[in-house]
């Protein structure tokens, strides 16, 4: 992330013709709220799959706070003397990051920082769909990316456990861990009154685009925005 780079608030999208990442500023995100919502009870009714998703943008504190839902920091002291987050991992690894592909470009959260850096330039949101749903619901605002690091599986700087080295078991672990943070964003998006949708999406062309490490895996993806009127009426 370049020092350089001027820190500043916005409301996006802001840059719709941005060709690389360096045309697109760093997003310092506004704290997380602490109230807001309905109960977690009245979250579990709401949730379900909504596909079909209007365009219309989330503001800043809403993104700020889906985003702190997921895996935010939510205790500067958590397990093995690391920072707590919203959602657990194994060890408290921490081992998977989240994308966020918004309509001019694809964004890696820094919990820590609570800021998006720009990784892509350019709306790829369709990217984060499954190729055989590529047109659904493509100009939802956003597009959560799951994308595991294994690197801190096997270096957590948590709890040293001889299953972190070994493949079959760093597997089962990020996947559950995606699907704790995926839980996360689905109530938060039920007691908000927005929609989401988890699911597969179009690896190679995301990998093209995130110039990731071997040892970095793309997951899964989820949609999340408001519902269209069409979404709306379903079950
Ligand atoms: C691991 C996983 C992968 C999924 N992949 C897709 C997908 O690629 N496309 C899709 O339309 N839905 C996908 N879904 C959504 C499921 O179809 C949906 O959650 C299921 O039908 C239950 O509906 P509900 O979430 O409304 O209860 C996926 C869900 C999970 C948990």
């Amino acid at each position: 992330m370049g020092q350089a780079r001027m820190k500043k608030s916005r409301s996006f999208p802001v840059n719709r013709s941005a060709v690389s990442p360096q045309d697109l500023p760093l997003v310092v995100l506004p704290k997380p709220g602490r109230d807001g919502g309905g109960t977690v009870m009245r979250a579990l009714w709401k949730r379900r799959t909504v596909r079909e998703l209007s365009e219309r943008d989330l503001s800043l504190q809403m993104l700020s706070n889906l985003l702190w839902a997921a895996c935010g920091v939510n205790r500067k002291k958590g397990p093995f003397g690391i920072s707590g987050r919203t959602a657990a991992s194994a060890s408290n690894s921490q081992e998977i990051d989240l994308y966020a592909a918004l309509q001019d470009g694809i964004y890696l959260y820094d919990p820590f920082e609570h800021t998006l850096a720009p990784v892509a330039a350019g709306d790829l949101r369709r990217l984060a769909n499954n190729p055989g749903q590529a047109a659904l619901s493509a100009h939802a605002p956003v597009q959560l990316i799951y994308v595991a690091d294994v690197d801190k599986l096997a270096h957590t700087a948590g709890y040293q456990e001889p299953g972190l080295q070994n493949p079959d078991i760093q597997k089962s672990y990020y996947f559950v861990d995606t699907g704790l943070m995926a839980g996360n964003v689905s109530l938060f998006a039920a007691s908000c009154g927005l929609a989401s949708w988890f699911h597969n999406c179009n690896k190679p062309g995301l990998a093209e685009k995130l110039k990731l490490r071997a040892d970095q895996r793309i997951l899964f993806a989820q949609t999340v925005g408001y519902p269209s009127p069409k979404g709306k009426s379903k079950n």
